[in-house]
């Protein structure tokens, strides 16, 4: 048996603000339990919500040295559908009521939850084979490991894989704070180390430091050894490319389930779904406001409002889309004010075609992949995607921009081979997203029996973890062969 430690900044089902804590949080469920015992270590955050945290475990706890710092480490514990996760508790960098704050707080909060986790792992006697770390927030990782417990027994066979989920967030800040904040010595502040453009970076010491690198689609993979997808790294990426790998995320195929999902309305299969779909809209089209017209083109957007998601293209053009009177739109997000107040005022001038709801909701998300006819992602880059992945298990149409983790799962309709599950344009332009929206509608207006056949390919496609985790298994496998 081979244990496997996910260190990570957010997971579901105790703390979320995007796709990593869905990916951190589900994908250990999917190991081959007889080959691998995969636990989750996470900050003990004093905005998890009390009742998720009520019944934790506490293992005890211990100190340890962060540069001059003496520190508090807690370590709680609580086991959720068979896997096992860790808490590091510490209220001094712990509190607020969200996970990350200003980047000078989180380059030392995360500097401490690193090492804490390291240090955890002898304490409560889990000798990982593999740690395996996400994203910037955990990119000291590896580097603490060598530096510190290096001479150590408990740790030296251990090796080390490093996710990149998204790129462009690094953890980036001074030199001389991160070398006082973290008591590392001046050599590992180089540039073929953690400096990068005069700051020190802790993505890049993430992927300088680890075994392994992966990232979550193959296209993506591909794309951050570029200069236009590299944000400053690509040549580094290059460099390691022989140990860079891209699979494509999964999504919980028990959490989102229209046969059984507690927060729809109509439950369906691939089977009924056109006979049952329409249940759904109509509901949708209800709680947000919007008449319950069957043959207006209802399009879902579920997404954090940043220019990543392509939000300009979709400002753009509008009052061009919605001279349409057949088309509506029901949106579910948070972010930057310039998008929220973009949808405010869409939702003002088009109230009988827009349904807007600018806040965070789980049960509306879910509501919106089962209802709406199709989902909007156009992405400027994407890692993966997940919302896609979402949309298409609940026989939601994708229409996506040709990038990252959505060019992977995505395959457009081709109306002469009757082939694809799903809509996608190429350059990130709003015209070219336009179009693509107007030849997916013609086709729900005009060819609905096509139409049908691309819902049905969509549920058809398997986005289950099922093969995901096979390849991290092999993958693991091979780290584990390296000397
Ligand atoms: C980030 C990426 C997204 C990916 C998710 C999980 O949120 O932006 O594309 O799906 O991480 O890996």
């Amino acid at each position: 048996m081979k244990k496997v430690l996910f260190v990570t900044s957010e997971a579901v089902p105790f703390i979320k603000t995007g796709g990593l804590a869905d990916v951190t949080g589900s994908l250990p469920k999917y190991f081959d339990k007889k080959k691998y015992d995969v636990r989750i270590m996470i900050p003990k955050y004093l905005c998890i919500e009390e009742k998720l945290t009520a019944d934790l475990e506490n293992l005890g706890n211990f100190s340890i040295s962060l540069g001059w710092r003496e520190q508090y480490v807690g370590v709680f514990h609580k086991v959720v559908e068979g896997v096992t996760y860790y808490f590091i508790d510490n209220e001094y960098y712990f509190d607020g009521d969200q996970p990350y704050n200003r980047i000078y707080e989180d380059v030392e909060k995360f500097a401490f939850f690193s090492k804490a986790a390291i240090a955890a792992m002898k304490f409560i006697d889990f000798q990982a084979d593999i740690i395996h770390c996400h994203d910037w927030q955990t990119g000291m990782v590896p580097v603490f490991l060598k530096y510190f417990y290096g001479e150590d027994p408990f740790y030296q066979k251990m090796k080390t894989v490093f996710t990149i989920h998204n790129l462009k967030f690094q953890g980036r800040w001074k030199l001389n704070e991160v070398k006082d904040i973290t008591g590392l010595p001046a050599k590992f502040f180089m540039p073929d180390q953690l400096e990068s453009y005069g700051e020190a970076n802790y993505l890049k010491g993430g992927i300088v430091y680890s075994d392994m690198v992966t990232t979550v689609s193959k296209s993506y993979a591909q794309e951050i050894t570029t200069p236009e997808g590299g944000e400053g790294l690509d040549g580094l990426l290059r460099a390691k490319s022989d140990h860079l790998y891209g699979i494509v995320n999964g999504i919980d195929y028990d959490e989102y389930d229209p046969v059984t999902d507690q927060r729809i309305g109509t439950h369906f299969d691939k089977m009924n779904v056109v006979k049952m779909k329409p249940a759904n809209k109509a509901g949708l089209q209800e709680e947000l406001g919007l008449p319950k017209e069957e043959d207006a083109f209802l399009i879902g957007i579920v997404s954090r409002m940043t220019v990543q998601k392509g939000m300009d293209l979709i400002a753009y053009v509008m009052d061009e889309l919605l001279g349409d009177k057949k088309i509506q739109f029901a949106v579910l997000g948070t972010g930057e004010e310039r998008f929220e107040n973009m949808f405010r005022h869409f939702a003002w001038k088009y109230e009988r075609q827009m349904g807007v709801c600018l806040q965070y909701s789980e049960d509306l998300a879910h509501r919106i992949y089962a209802g709406a006819d199709a989902f909007l992602m156009p992405s400027m880059f994407e890692p993966c995607g997940l919302s896609q992945l979402m949309s298409m298990r609940y026989g939601t149409v994708p229409m996506v921009r040709e990038t990252g983790g959505l060019r992977d799962t995505v395959c457009p309709y081709n109306e002469y081979e009757q082939t694809g599950n799903g809509f996608s344009f190429a350059n990130y332009n709003a015209h070219e997203m336009l179009h693509m929206i107007r030849y997916a509608k013609d086709t729900y207006v005009n060819h609905r029996n096509e139409w049908n056949g691309i819902v049905k390919r969509a549920m058809e496609c398997d986005f289950s973890w099922n093969a995901s985790a096979r390849d991290y298994e092999t993958l693991y496998e091979e780290l584990l062969k390296m000397q």
